[in-house]
């Protein structure tokens, strides 16, 4: 197995220094069906853009290491860890040391060791230059206010030859039906406003190129592809409404709405929206993603 890559400069306490600008879940309080909601996204589902890749770089070379970066509980990285195979090595990184207890719970479900889980932002990567073949990040970028910073810095930490894959949303491709009023406010006002006032950006997906190249890449050396999230199937809509109503419209970030000037009630319609919607035979949700993959 390869060792697990060295990091440095560590914070006594959490690993690193946590940036400001993103709202901490706090972990210990999700409801089980957000965490199987969360879980439910691997790598096959959220990087099948990186595998083809993957596959050759592990050809050439059976002991690769992949960062995993705003990595959560930790799902996508635990199927990395499968596909790096038992002489690769995974570091799933997060600045919410909060996940860790759970991402180590989802490591064990999928049987693999050759993971291994701390604190860091993105911001400031505790690692040295060219520490890892592949650095990866999945919905993180669309999160944080200088976006362009985090992918120089997952660049620097990346081997001569290796590569940057990162995969973001762009809300506004997203499409619904039935048009369901409290839907239609939750995707037109509510959502936007729940990413962009912490920071974050609500066209992420399309502007990953121009990040890349705004952190110093080269147009020769980035590969962009669009992929998408659908959610149609009973199993999958549930899925999807239930985080909406217990993650962005739940007890965790009432108060937190209600200081932005949502009003309870509004709140309470857009739940009960979501409610109905994932009942409905004919709702479905779909939603671009912006992919690039950028080779060092
Ligand atoms: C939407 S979740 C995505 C988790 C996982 N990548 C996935 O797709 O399932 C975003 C994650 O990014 C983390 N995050 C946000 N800002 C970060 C930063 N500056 N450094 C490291 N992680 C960060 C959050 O704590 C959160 O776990």
């Amino acid at each position: 197995m390869s060792e697990a890559p060295q990091s440095r400069q560590l914070d006594q306490e959490t690993g690193n220094t946590p940036a400001p600008q993103h709202t901490k879940i706090d972990w210990s309080n999700l409801p089980e069906n957000v965490f199987k909601s969360m879980e439910a996204r691997t790598a096959s589902t959220c990087a099948a853009y990186l595998l083809p890749t993957l596959k050759e770089m592990k050809a050439e070379n059976p002991q690769l290491t992949l960062l995993d970066v705003g990595a959560g509980s930790g799902s996508i990285s635990a199927e990395f860890a499968q596909l790096v195979g038992p002489n690769g090595h995974v570091t799933a990184v997060d600045l919410n040391p909060g996940v860790i207890p759970r991402a180590k719970v989802v490591a064990e479900q999928w049987r693999v060791s050759n993971i291994s889980f701390q604190t860091a932002d993105a911001y400031k990567l505790a690692f040295d230059d060219e520490t890892f073949d592949i650095v990866h990040c999945h919905q993180v970028l669309v999160h944080c206010k200088n976006p362009w910073e985090i992918l120089r810095e997952m660049l620097r930490v990346t081997k001569l030859g290796g590569v940057v894959a990162a995969r973001e949303g762009d809300l506004e491709t997203e499409v619904m039906w039935p048009p369901l009023p409290g839907l239609l406010k939750f995707h037109h006002d509510f959502e936007v406003k729940l990413i962009t006032d912490r920071g974050g950006h609500k066209n992420a997906g399309r502007q990953l190129l121009s990040w890349a190249l705004r952190a110093g890449a080269k147009r020769d050396q980035i590969t962009t592809s669009f992929g998408t999230w659908t959610y149609t199937e009973p199993e999958d809509r549930k899925m999807w409404a239930t985080s909406m109503m217990e993650v962005a419209l739940g007890p965790m970030l009432r108060e937190k709405n209600v200081k932005a000037g949502v009003a309870e009630a509004e709140m309470d319609e857009m739940r009960e929206a979501w409610a109905e919607w994932m009942n409905l035979d004919e709702a479905v949700m779909a939603q671009l993603h912006g992919e690039v993959v950028i080779r060092k």
